[in-house]
């Protein structure tokens, strides 16, 4: 062979070899979940780390400061895009040089945001954002001092799942990156700031905290709290944060925390994030529970004086295994974080109260999957498993059915293989893909490889695809059912058959009887059937938020008077989305009614958070 020959022929294996390369690099990007909720592209460079160093303005309502990210640049490319929305952008520099850089905001898309696009160098490692969010940020709530308990200091906390953490932080937006992460962050010296991260117990001198957060997070986990609050300890593990004149009845409230986890970890694995604490926010707080890491976002609705709704806890602590570290990779796979979590809190509540207790939460969830269905029409595609969210908000397709026709999929699953099994299969689940994220498909193959083994008869029998891409509830669903509920049924059979509601056997039922007894009253009720229960059990006085909101509107539906003073105080007081949409949807179904929603709203409305209000605005006709 010549000299020339060779060369060519070396030109063309170097040729061959490259595209070689190039579509094994193809392959490893199409394999990555594209996540249609954010305009980054993590398969071209990817963020592994922030620093992120912030004030927080209550004056004018501001998070400003630095963002750095810390970039693998895996293409080699010249741009990096990241997530924002109605975020003021001052100057990007790259590496620690100072050399600012060019960036461009893209086109502004309906919940989306704006990309923003820096050019880098192919050898770019850290890339710094200077930025302030608006007052009108979607993550965040200002509260001024008179929503909060103590009523002298202001209040700041964030909701950052599922696609608001880029209203408050530049970052790739997505579930499916991960990050770790370290703080500063500075506050009035009068306030305590906590992150989803290794928290202080102390107020500092200066207002300035730092955070350290090791273990790898997605976005939607980017979470920070900014109040007079103060902490307790719960045992070894665990503690609580809240404001002073909470913080007594939290910390009693919460007193089984440390076994919960015990439990946990009995099941499904080591605990793997150090500590667990929770802090019980203001009433505004739109969620019941948001499972930040090392630090669980509550609701003080939750805090009911005799321990009774703590299976929010055991909901948020189980995000620990299925959310936090094996992650849903697009919200279109949704379920994979809350069909395991309510089956994993099942688990908690019945390894902690018996199986009564827990048969008793699965029934009234079986409830709230069959009224879902009904509200959402049992062919809808919204009652899949598996969820198109194309040009949606994810907001829009997280229903009940990821929740519990999710945990009625997997107790399908344990009915068919036994507990003893199943559990071994989500231990190993947990154990091998713990900080990695999971798509559906990933799942379904992972599941037949552990599990299923191709054997035929437990296919037909376990209907997988009809549970993920179909409609409604399989008809090898389980059907919880609670010898409890059963005497509750018989006492509202008497009941509405003329026993007086003082003769009905109520003695030692707890909240869940209470519950399930309002949510199968007829729907029609007379002002005098109504008064006969409120005399025999005085629910109008209820302190207990899951009462308070199944007793008002069967008062709203009804038209019964004495609820109506309790009920305007729990709209202007309570934001949590869950309770204060369906009583407005309620309200809003007479035009009297809608009226008096509407007043009410027109005080409550700049108390609730963006979640709630934006929720609520079109129910009532309010524009922003
Ligand atoms: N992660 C969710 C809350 C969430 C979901 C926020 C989707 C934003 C978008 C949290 O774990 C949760 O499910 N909370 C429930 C309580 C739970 C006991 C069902 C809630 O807040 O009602
Ligand atoms: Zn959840």
């Amino acid at each position: 062979m010549t000299a020339l020959a060779r060369r060519i022929t070396n030109c063309i294996l170097l040729a061959f070899a490259a595209i070689v390369l190039l579509n094994c690099g193809e392959n490893v990007e199409t394999s990555e979940a594209v996540d249609i909720h954010s305009f980054s592209r993590p398969d071209l460079v990817k963020v592994t780390h922030l620093d992120l160093d912030i004030s927080v303005d209550f004056s004018k309502k501001e998070i400003a400061g630095t963002a750095a990210l810390h970039i693998e640049n895996i293409s080699g490319g010249s741009e990096l895009i990241l997530d924002t929305r109605d975020l003021t952008i001052e100057k990007v520099v790259i590496d620690d040089q100072g050399t600012e850089t060019t960036f461009s905001l893209g086109e502004e898309k309906p919940f989306m945001g704006q990309p923003l696009n820096i050019v880098i160098e192919s050898g770019t490692e850290i890339v710094t954002v200077h930025y302030r969010s608006s007052p009108e940020a979607g993550a965040v709530q200002w509260l001024t001092p008179e929503q909060t308990a103590g009523k002298k200091h202001p209040f700041l906390f964030t909701q950052s799942q599922a696609i608001l953490a880029r209203t408050w932080v530049p970052c790739q937006d997505s579930p499916g990156v991960r990050m770790t992460y370290n703080a500063r962050v500075k506050v009035d010296p009068e306030l305590m700031a906590v992150m989803s991260a290794e928290n202080p117990t102390e107020k500092t001198e200066d207002g300035v905290y730092t955070f350290r957060m090791t273990q790898p997070i997605p976005s939607y986990l980017l979470a920070l709290a900014v109040g007079d609050i103060e902490y307790r300890s719960l045992g070894t593990t665990s503690g609580v944060y809240a404001e002073p004149s909470m913080i007594e009845k939290s910390a009693h409230e919460f007193a089984e925390v440390e076994r919960m986890i015990e439990i946990s970890e009995e099941l499904y694995g080591k605990y793997l994030w150090e500590k667990y604490d929770i802090i019980v926010l203001p009433p505004s707080f739109p969620f019941g529970g948001m499972e930040n890491p090392r630090l669980t976002f509550a609701t003080p609705t939750i805090i009911a004086g005799d321990r009774s709704l703590t299976s929010l806890i055991a909901h948020e602590l189980a995000h620990s295994w299925s959310g936090n570290l094996v992650t849903n990779a697009t919200w279109n796979d949704f379920w994979l974080n809350e069909g395991f979590t309510v089956y994993f809190e099942n688990r908690i509540m019945e390894a902690l109260y018996g199986e009564n207790y827990a048969r008793m939460l699965a029934q009234l969830g079986h409830q709230d999957c069959m009224d879902e269905i009904e509200s959402l029409g049992s062919d809808s595609k919204d009652t899949h498993l598996f969820l198109d969210l194309r040009e949606r908000d994810p907001d829009d397709g997280m229903t009940n059915i990821a929740y519990e026709k999710g945990r009625l999929f997997l107790k399908a699953m344990e009915d068919y293989y036994g507990r003893e099994k199943f559990d071994a299969f989500l231990r190993k689940y947990f154990e091998e893909h713990a900080f990695q994220s999971m798509t559906t498909d990933e799942f379904l193959t992972y599941l037949n490889t552990n599990l299923i083994k191709d054997d035929a008869a437990a296919k037909e029998a376990l209907r997988i695809e009809d549970w993920v891409f179909g409609p409604a509830l399989p008809s090898n669903s389980p059907v919880p059912r609670s010898d409890e509920f059963a005497q509750v049924e018989a006492q509202i059979e008497a009941w509405t058959t003329g026993t007086a509601a003082s003769n009905l056997t109520t003695e030692n039922w707890t909240t869940h009887h209470w519950l399930h007894f309002l949510r199968n009253m007829p729907k029609h009720l007379t002002n005098q059937q109504l008064s006969d229960l409120d005399k025999a059990f005085n629910l109008t006085e209820s302190g207990n938020s899951e009462i308070q909101f199944l007793w008002y509107t069967l008062g709203i539906r009804n038209n019964y008077q004495p609820i109506q003073e309790p009920l305007e105080a729990f709209l202007k007081n309570v934001g949590r989305r869950k309770f204060i949409k369906p009583l407005y949807e309620t309200l809003a179904e007479t035009p009297a009614g809608l009226e008096k929603a509407r007043e009410i709203y027109q005080t409550a409305r700049s108390g609730y958070h963006p979640v709630t209000y934006l929720s609520v605005d079109p129910i009532l006709g309010f524009e922003q």
